[in-house]
């Protein structure tokens, strides 16, 4: 089943007297149950992809469907809706709230809930056990390493129980050992039948996933 669908998507960035093309006329669908690698150097244009990918940007031409609807037929409080209850982000900076404790900062996507469930603490607490950080979870952002705060943005992509996640270098910050923690958790999610995209420098990563997509000058190159 279809989730999302990309139709001749163009972003094009104003840059002085000219424009970057970021993304030039990507078409690709992501179906229920996908397990996809984002391939590209860098500059060619992965997080533009993911961006336009989570609707948190619009794309200059093209279409871009979520659940066959096309986003500008979606208002900005459904979209924002959409985004909240259906997909989990882990961004390529962490995007954390310094102010707020892990358990806060995890707890966020359900606090958008427009229905939150009953069990909320108790599914925070199940994320951060799932990523190890349980032992942090009334400690500071800054108080942590680039990597566990990486996980604490994995913990809170998942609380929500998302039924896509898009992740932009989820273990670019890692060392091999805790990214190879974290590719088996996403590899688990995926066979209990989450969908995720990510973006990926490392080979081995795109190895262990079922589909990559190589972007290379913001076009799509090859899909193996
Ligand atoms: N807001 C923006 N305004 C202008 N140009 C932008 C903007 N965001 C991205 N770009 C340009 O679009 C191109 C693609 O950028 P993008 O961030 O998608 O690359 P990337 O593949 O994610 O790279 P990296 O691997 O380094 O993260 C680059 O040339 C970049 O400079
Ligand atoms: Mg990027």
């Amino acid at each position: 089943m279809e989730i999302l669908r990309f139709d001749n998507v163009c972003k094009r960035y104003p840059m002085g007297d000219g424009v970057v093309n970021a993304l030039v006329d990507a078409s690709f669908t992501i179906n229920e149950g996908d397990f996809v690698a984002i391939l590209g150097p860098s500059g060619s244009g992965k997080s533009t992809l993911m961006h336009l990918l989570g609707f948190l940007d619009s794309p200059t031409e093209g279409g871009v469907y979520f659940e066959n609807r096309r986003l500008e037929d979606i208002s900005g409080t459904q979209r924002a809706r959409i985004r909240a209850e259906k997909i989990g982000f882990v961004f390529q900076a962490f995007n954390l709230l310094p102010r707020m404790s892990v358990f806060g900062n995890a707890k966020l996507p359900l606090a958008y809930h427009s229905n939150p469930p009953p069990d909320a603490d108790e599914r925070v607490r199940k994320a951060l056990a799932l990523v190890g950080m349980d032992h942090r979870a009334n400690h500071k952002p800054g108080e942590l390493s680039g990597g566990q705060r990486q996980r604490v943005a994995i913990a809170r992509a998942l609380v929500n129980e998302p039924r896509i996640i898009l992740a932009d270098e989820p273990t670019g910050n890692l060392d091999s050992k805790t990214a190879a923690t974290i590719l088996e958790l996403f590899e688990e999610l995926n066979r209990q039948g989450r969908t995720i995209v990510l973006v990926t420098h490392d080979p081995k990563v795109a190895e262990r996933t079922k589909r990559q997509i190589h972007v290379l000058d913001g076009r799509i190159a090859r899909e193996t």
